[in-house]
């Protein structure tokens, strides 16, 4: 087994200086405690404002992917969804949450924009603490948040919140696919894929994927690694939110066929 994981890393250096691009994703290495943040700049930009920071590390400990970006429609690429004051005020957005019960109400504007560069700082530092002594606790792995996620799930160490009253709609029959789908790789020797539908449906429910961008029939979806290095398929989260593209073996973890 040994033998069999220093082997498959040796193949993957080799294939991984071959295949990927760089200045992509895999290229940005973030530090653990900012994996995931989002500079909201969009209103900021060229202005005297200070840009809004929204922690992914802190949000999605509390609740589902599925909940932010299908529920309350927020984009999945920074500064698309185009957030105003008067939408969190009426309570769309940050503020379906942010209202005094769930969290702290979007009257509070000096938590999310800090009043000035050294506010900004200040606030930065007290994240990076609160971050430490939230991950200390919970499993390691190696990238990303170096949290492992899934494993804090299962061992319930994480209740994620999946539903909002009079927000999420009441899904009565929730269709379920429970298969892991193995997925041999187009490179010869290289391990292939297992991809989990129980633990990203947890997280990520259905329509995160379906119908786009992955298709309802095993194998139909043709990938590439280049694709999923720039944002595409399994990188639309990993390499962003969800663990990066680094840990080969996190995905090619079938073993090869002798
Ligand atoms: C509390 C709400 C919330 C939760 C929970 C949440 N997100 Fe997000 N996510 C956001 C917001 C807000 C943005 C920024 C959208 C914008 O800028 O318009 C974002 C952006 C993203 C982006 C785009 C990043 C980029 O650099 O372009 C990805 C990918 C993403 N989220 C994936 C996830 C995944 C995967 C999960 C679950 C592990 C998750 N999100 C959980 C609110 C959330
Ligand atoms: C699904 C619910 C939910 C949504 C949507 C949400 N938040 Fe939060 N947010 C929380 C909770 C829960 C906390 C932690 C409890 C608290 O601090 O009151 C939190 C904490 C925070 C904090 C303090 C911790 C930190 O990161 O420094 C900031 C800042 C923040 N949210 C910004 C935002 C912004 C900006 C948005 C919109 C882009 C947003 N939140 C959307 C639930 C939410
Ligand atoms: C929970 C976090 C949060 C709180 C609290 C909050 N905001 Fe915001 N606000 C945001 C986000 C996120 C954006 C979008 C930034 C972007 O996309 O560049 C935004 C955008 C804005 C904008 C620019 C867009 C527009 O509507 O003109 C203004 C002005 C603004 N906020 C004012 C305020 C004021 C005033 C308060 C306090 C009454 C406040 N905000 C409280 C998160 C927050
Ligand atoms: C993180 C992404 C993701 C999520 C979330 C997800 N799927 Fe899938 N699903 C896939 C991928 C990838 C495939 C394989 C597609 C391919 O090979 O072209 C697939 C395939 C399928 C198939 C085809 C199976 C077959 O035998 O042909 C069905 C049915 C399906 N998914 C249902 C679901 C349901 C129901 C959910 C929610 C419980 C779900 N999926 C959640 C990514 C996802
Ligand atoms: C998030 C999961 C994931 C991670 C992490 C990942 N891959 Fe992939 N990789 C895939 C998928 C999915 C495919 C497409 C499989 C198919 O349909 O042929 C793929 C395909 C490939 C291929 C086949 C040829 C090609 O270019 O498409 C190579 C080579 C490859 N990956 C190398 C790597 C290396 C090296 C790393 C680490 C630097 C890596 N992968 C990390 C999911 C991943
Ligand atoms: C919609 C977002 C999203 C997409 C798309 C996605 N993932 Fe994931 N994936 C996640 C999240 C969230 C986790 C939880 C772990 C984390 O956040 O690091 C996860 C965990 C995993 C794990 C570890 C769980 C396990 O089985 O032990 C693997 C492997 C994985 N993903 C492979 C893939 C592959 C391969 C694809 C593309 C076919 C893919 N993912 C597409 C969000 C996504």
């Amino acid at each position: 087994m040994a033998i069999f994981r220093y082997s498959m890393m040796v193949l993957i250096a080799l294939l991984a200086a071959a295949c990927l691009t760089p200045a992509t994703a895999l290229a940005e290495a973030k530090k653990s405690f900012e994996y995931g943040d989002i500079t909201l700049d969009r209103t900021s930009k060229g202005g005297t404002t200070m840009p809004v920071i929204f922690r992914h590390w802190v949000h999605r400990a509390k609740h589902s992917c599925r909940l932010c970006h299908v529920d309350l429609e927020f984009a999945m690429h920074a500064g698309q969804t185009g957030i105003t004051e008067d939408d969190n005020k009426a309570g769309r957005y940050c503020g379906t949450c942010h209202n005094g019960k769930e969290a702290f109400a979007v009257d509070q504007c000096s938590r999310c924009h800090p009043k000035d560069a050294q506010a900004a700082d200040e606030m930065n530092l007290a994240a990076k603490k609160q971050f430490f002594a939230f991950a200390k606790n919970l499993p390691k792995s190696l990238y990303g948040n170096k949290i492992n996620w899934n494993q804090a799930e299962d061992e319930g160490l994480l209740k994620t919140k999946d539903f909002i009253e009079g927000v999420s709609f009441p899904d009565k029959s929730p269709i379920t696919n429970s298969r892991e789908e193995a997925r041999k790789s187009t490179a010869e020797g290289l391990p292939g894929i297992i991809f989990s539908h129980p633990k990203h449906a947890t997280w990520t429910g259905c329509g995160m994927c379906h119908p786009e961008p992955f298709a309802l029939e095993i194998g139909a979806t043709k990938m590439t690694m280049k694709e999923i290095t720039n944002g595409q398929y399994c990188g639309m989260c990993h390499g962003k939110v969800a663990f990066p593209l680094y840990n080969c073996a996190e995905c090619h973890s079938k073993p090869v066929q002798q």
